[in-house]
């Protein structure tokens, strides 16, 4: 039996990570440390409880963090704990390098002092920066992160790679393109859409509504990250992409006709500051050297998507009713 510390186990990626892993293979137990934040929902992981265990520990924390250490034996440590949205980064921009870029030192610490055998720091395309109308992402890209989400997983990931290069500590990084499938939170584009969409309110479009992302199917990013933890090479890099680019506009116009609601429900709205215009990732390295290739094209992927926010109303329905209503208030109902 080997130990995974997986951090941020409570989020969206994190939680689809945890599933995926315990459902597939009976021969690894899980660790999850979240500090549960408002992005974190303890119900995504209901049920599980058979070679799982939860700490509810700050990776901030080191004093806190080491106790897990300390009482368990862990093999491999996945970093998915972060702050993660771009439009709170802006606003707030402190707790980001607390979590992300302190937490991840504190993280790679203790695992090098209780000799982790593995350690994978969870990144982002956003790292990269921004494209034009052409090019994509590949790992030999420099990076040039441009707002403070991006620059803190830009440490954390530079950190991550000293511990390799310095004390020989066995790191990988892979780095994703945007995500989107189950358990998402709805402050992110597409659960935000079905969500509003579904309750026949406005949908924020910020700017022109051609920023390019390229999407990826949660499962599709996970089962790329089991890839990275099988076959990956330490001190290397493995951007994970989703070969599916599309404009903002054009992913809210196939949510609404999907649904069947109206296209005047999209607002457009003031621009995102220093909004990254275009994502697109080379992932030829991942598909190389594991087989990586995602098997959800947009179509099927957002499909499946709409489905289950359609049947899961009570999991969003909590989301907006709890803490989160203000900020949702506040950031999408009165701009
Ligand atoms: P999320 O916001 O849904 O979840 C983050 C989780 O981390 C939550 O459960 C939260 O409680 C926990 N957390 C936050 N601060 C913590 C702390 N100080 N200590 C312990 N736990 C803490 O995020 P997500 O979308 O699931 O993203 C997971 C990881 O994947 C992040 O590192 C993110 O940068 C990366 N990533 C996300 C995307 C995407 O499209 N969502 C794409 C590429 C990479
Ligand atoms: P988001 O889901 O926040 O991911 P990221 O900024 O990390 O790529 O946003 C995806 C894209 O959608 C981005 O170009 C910003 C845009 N967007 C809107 O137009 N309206 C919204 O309400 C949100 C949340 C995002």
């Amino acid at each position: 039996m080997k130990t995974y510390l997986v951090t941020g186990g409570f989020g969206f990626i994190g939680s689809n990570f945890i599933r995926y892993v315990l459902d597939k293979q009976k021969d690894i137990g899980i660790i999850n440390v979240d500090k549960i934040t408002y992005a974190a929902n303890p119900g995504n992981l209901a049920g599980y409880s058979e070679n799982y265990k939860f700490y509810r520990v700050d990776i901030a924390d080191k004093t806190a963090l080491s106790k897990v250490f300390q009482e368990n034996k862990i093999n491999c440590a996945v970093n998915f704990a972060a702050e993660s949205h771009v439009d709170r980064s802006i606003a707030d921009p402190g707790i980001f390098i607390k979590t992300n870029v302190e937490g991840t030192l504190n993280l790679l610490e203790l695992s090098m002092k209780y000799r982790v055998e593995k350690f994978l720091q969870i990144s982002t395309d956003e790292v990269y920066g921004s494209l034009g109308a052409s090019g994509k992402f590949n790992e030999e890209t420099p990076l040039s992160p441009r707002s403070p989400y991006s620059a803190s997983k830009a440490a954390a990931d530079m950190l991550a790679m000293s511990f390799f290069h310095t004390y020989n500590m066995p790191v990988l990084i892979s780095r994703c393109s945007n995500n989107y499938g189950p358990y998402q939170f709805p402050e992110k584009l597409m659960p935000l859409v079905i969500i509003n969409a579904l309750n026949d309110k406005d949908i924020p479009l910020y700017g022109d509504g051609k920023n390019v992302r390229d999407w990826i199917y949660v499962r599709d990013h996970v089962k790329g990250i089991c890839l990275v933890l099988e076959k990956g090479k330490f001190g290397e890099v493995y951007n994970i992409g989703g070969n599916s680019e599309a404009e903002n506009v054009d992913i809210i116009i196939y949510i609404l006709d999907k649904l069947n609601k109206p296209r005047s429900l999209i607002k457009y709205v003031k621009d995102r500051q220093g909004h990254d215009r275009r994502y697109a990732m080379d992932f030829s390295k991942i598909n190389a050297e594991t087989g990586f290739l995602p098997k959800y094209n947009i179509e099927k992927g957002i499909d499946s998507t709409i489905n289950w926010y359609k049947k899961n109303e009570s999991w969003w329905r909590k989301i907006l009713s709890g803490d989160y209503k203000e900020y949702y208030k506040k950031m999408y109902e009165n701009r």
